[in-house]
């Protein structure tokens, strides 16, 4: 017995897959198998953009053959999609041949669902909100030497645009002793990069435990070992947070903070609660406390009634809080969300230009800040060998991949290599002997 994860959207769903593979594992299922050969799959979802939705219709659809050759195969479909309100419904007069359909909210219950259908013809079990941060499920980790943490669960913004509210329930945040044992187990069990994820990490809480006071707690576990988190809301992006960062060397230095917009106007009506101006002196103040710090971001286009000049903020803001990279995305109506019902929404033909026009100024500014590694050595995290390349691969703090040549299989080891050319987001080096 075989399985086969298909995974859209985030970093959330796909450490939601490793959940999904632990519970399989745990339920039988004895390891992964190309699609045609598996006896389960599953479908894990987004729908935070239309062609995040479309992408899974197209693929589910595609097993229609598949499924009427192999009768026995199971189709199991859950995430964000899944969750939606009314999606389940029409997946089903879409695709009648899918058996499962289960939410985000009872992800653990799956094993459960797999016996159900031995009974029923098709089993959907979706629940309004999730009332437990533990439910049990033990990942298979595939990530190694990274690993996936939640810290939280759901959303509490309600930013206009947003689907992520709906369809991932309230938020909830983990209690910190539960966050903090996985973690020096992940740690102990060789891990070398903990990521700590939630929609909104800086709103995380346990009692007196706010997100700066448990990433101080987790920086001071012992090890070598990288911390990360995502992602940070900017209007609850703090300066006890610059200190913590600041105080610890583990935690790297890079910042995803997505700004959205560049328009005052804009992040109003999009809810996000901050300004231009706001944004750009929280950029300011961690830049200046942790030199050689790096911001990303993510910048959104043709939201309804944006102008031309108000686009244009966006571009300058590329500039003035000078981001290393940026996800750049086309506004994409979500049913149920506010934004969805505004009038003026824009013409994809105009919002088409915006995006290549703020693409471009992101891949200059991403050009010109890694033309300025060329000739530094830097700490590479070696994570994967790329066959085509015939080089291995990791991440240096700030978020760019090296590639490097070696003899030894380093994965999962701390490298220093020297830069000799940048391409895009990409470093060629060598690597430097330890003891030379
Ligand atoms: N919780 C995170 C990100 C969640 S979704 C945060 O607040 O930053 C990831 C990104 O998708 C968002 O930052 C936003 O830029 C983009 N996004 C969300 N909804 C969208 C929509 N309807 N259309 C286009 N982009 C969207
Ligand atoms: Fe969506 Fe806003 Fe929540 Fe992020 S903070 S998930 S963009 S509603
Ligand atoms: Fe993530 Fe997509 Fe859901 S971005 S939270 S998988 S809607």
């Amino acid at each position: 017995m075989k399985y086969h994860i298909v995974t859209y959207g985030c970093q959330m769903n796909v450490h939601e897959s490793e959940k999904i593979a632990g519970l399989l594992r745990e339920a039988g299922y004895e390891g992964e198998a190309p699609i045609e050969q598996a006896d389960i799959v599953v479908f894990n979802t987004c729908c935070i953009r239309e062609n995040a939705e479309n992408h899974a219709f197209g693929n589910i659809g595609a097993l229609k053959k598949l499924k009427r050759q192999r009768k026995g195969m199971i189709i199991a479909v859950g995430g964000c999609m899944a969750q939606e309100e009314g999606k389940a419904a029409l997946l089903i007069k879409k695709f009648p041949f899918i058996d499962i359909i289960f939410g985000t909210h009872n992800v653990a219950e799956l094993p459960l669902l797999i016996d159900r259908k031995k009974r029923e013809k098709k089993v959907v079990s979706l629940l309004d909100d999730r009332s437990e941060t533990e439910d049990g499920a033990q990942p298979f980790r595939t990530s190694y030497p990274n690993a996936w943490v939640n810290i939280t669960y759901g959303c509490n913004n309600f930013c206009t645009y947003c689907i992520v509210p709906y369809v991932r329930g309230r938020e909830k945040s983990r209690k910190a002793e539960r966050i903090l044992d996985e973690l020096r187990a992940l740690v102990e069990a060789g891990y070398k990069e903990i990521t700590l994820l939630g929609q909104n990490v800086n709103s995380y809480r346990d009692g007196e435990t706010d997100f700066p006071a448990l990433l101080d707690r987790v920086a001071s576990i012992d090890g070598k070992f990288r911390v990360r988190f995502m992602t940070s809301h900017p209007k609850d992006f703090s300066a006890e947070l610059v200190a913590v960062m600041k105080k610890h060397e583990k935690i790297c230095n890079l910042l995803h903070l997505p700004a959205q917009s560049g328009s005052s106007r804009i992040l109003s009506l999009m809810n996000r609660r901050y300004t231009r101006e706001e944004y750009l002196e929280k950029a300011a103040l961690f830049k200046r406390e942790i030199p050689g710090a790096e911001l990303t971001t993510d910048l959104i286009v043709g939201f309804p009634t944006e102008t031309e000049e108000e686009f244009e903020e966006t571009l300058s803001l590329v500039e003035e809080a000078d981001f290393s990279s940026a996800f750049t995305f086309i506004y994409s109506p979500r049913t149920g969300t506010k934004a969805a019902e505004m009038e003026g929404q824009i013409p994809e033909e105009v919002s088409k230009a915006r995006i290549a026009r703020l693409i471009e100024q992101v891949n200059e500014n991403t050009r010109r800040k890694s033309e300025g590694y060329v000739g530094k050595t830097i700490e590479v995290l070696c994570e994967d060998f790329d066959e085509k390349k015939g080089l291995y691969l990791g991440r240096e703090p700030l978020g760019r991949m090296g590639y490097f040549a070696s003899e030894k299989n380093c994965v999962g080891e701390f490298v220093r290599m020297k830069v000799m050319r940048a391409n895009g987001v990409s470093l060629y080096g060598k690597l430097i002997e330890e003891n030379s």
